[in-house]
């Protein structure tokens, strides 16, 4: 797991052309999709639902990251699933048993991630590590794309590298939120191995491709 990863994230893409748009970002070395999706309630804003995984699975190779800021989440597992969803990702605040529904998510063949608010203590995480096959760093507060980077993120972003390191098997350190060509050095350097960026790739005027290649030299340092 050494090559940095790069998640495209479709919440800034244009959803008119949201079909057109993610054959861009895996013509541009785009590694994995990622899908926001938002119920205005753990969240205030309302994003979309499992049809828009539906639509896109037939659109790209690529796995299809879905982030899930929804609560309550276990009733939604099965739809996204079956939608084509490759991995989901949950928050530790929206489900009352976060070990049952990684569980819920790998028992239906996907792979299973964890994530929490900014606001919320990384030590929430730790008895869940083991189950999660993607731990996720919020670097902004869930809910919009555009927002800054929070670099008093970036020490959470090494503890959960070193938490990680201590286990066995191979799991990704995902970031998320604020991430572009200036940001992404720093997330790295602390411990991050998968890059989802939203306005850095489908709101950069040079380009999808462009985006992700700035993203990767900015990982590579
Ligand atoms: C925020 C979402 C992010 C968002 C990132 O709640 O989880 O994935 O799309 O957007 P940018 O990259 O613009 O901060
Ligand atoms: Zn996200």
């Amino acid at each position: 797991m050494s090559q940095v990863l790069i998640a495209p994230s479709i919440l800034s893409a244009d959803f008119a052309s949201l079909g057109r748009q993610v054959r861009e970002a895996e013509a541009g070395g785009a590694d994995w999709i990622h899908v926001d999706v938002m119920d205005g309630h753990f969240v205030p804003q309302i994003s979309f639902g499992e049809p828009i995984v539906r639509a896109l699975r037939p659109v790209t190779t690529l796995p299809l990251d879905v982030h899930l800021m929804i609560e309550p989440v276990d009733p939604h597992l099965e739809a996204f699933a079956s939608a084509g969803a490759d991995s989901i990702t949950i928050h530790v605040e929206a489900t009352p048993d976060p070990a049952r529904t990684l569980q819920t998510i790998r028992d239906l063949g996907v792979r299973p991630g964890l994530t929490l608010r900014p606001g919320t203590p990384a030590w929430a995480l730790w008895p869940y590590l083991e189950l999660a096959d993607i731990v996720l760093v919020m670097t902004v507060e869930p809910g919009r794309g555009g927002q800054a980077f929070m670099p008093e993120m970036l020490p959470r972003i090494q503890q959960v590298a070193e938490r990680l390191d201590a286990l066995d098997g191979d799991r990704w350190l995902q970031v998320d939120g604020g991430l572009n060509a200036a940001t992404t050095g720093a997330a790295v350097e602390a411990g991050a191995q998968v890059i989802v960026a939203g306005s850095a790739v489908f709101g950069d005027a040079g380009g999808v491709a462009a985006a992700i290649d700035g993203l990767r030299g900015a990982a590579a340092g």
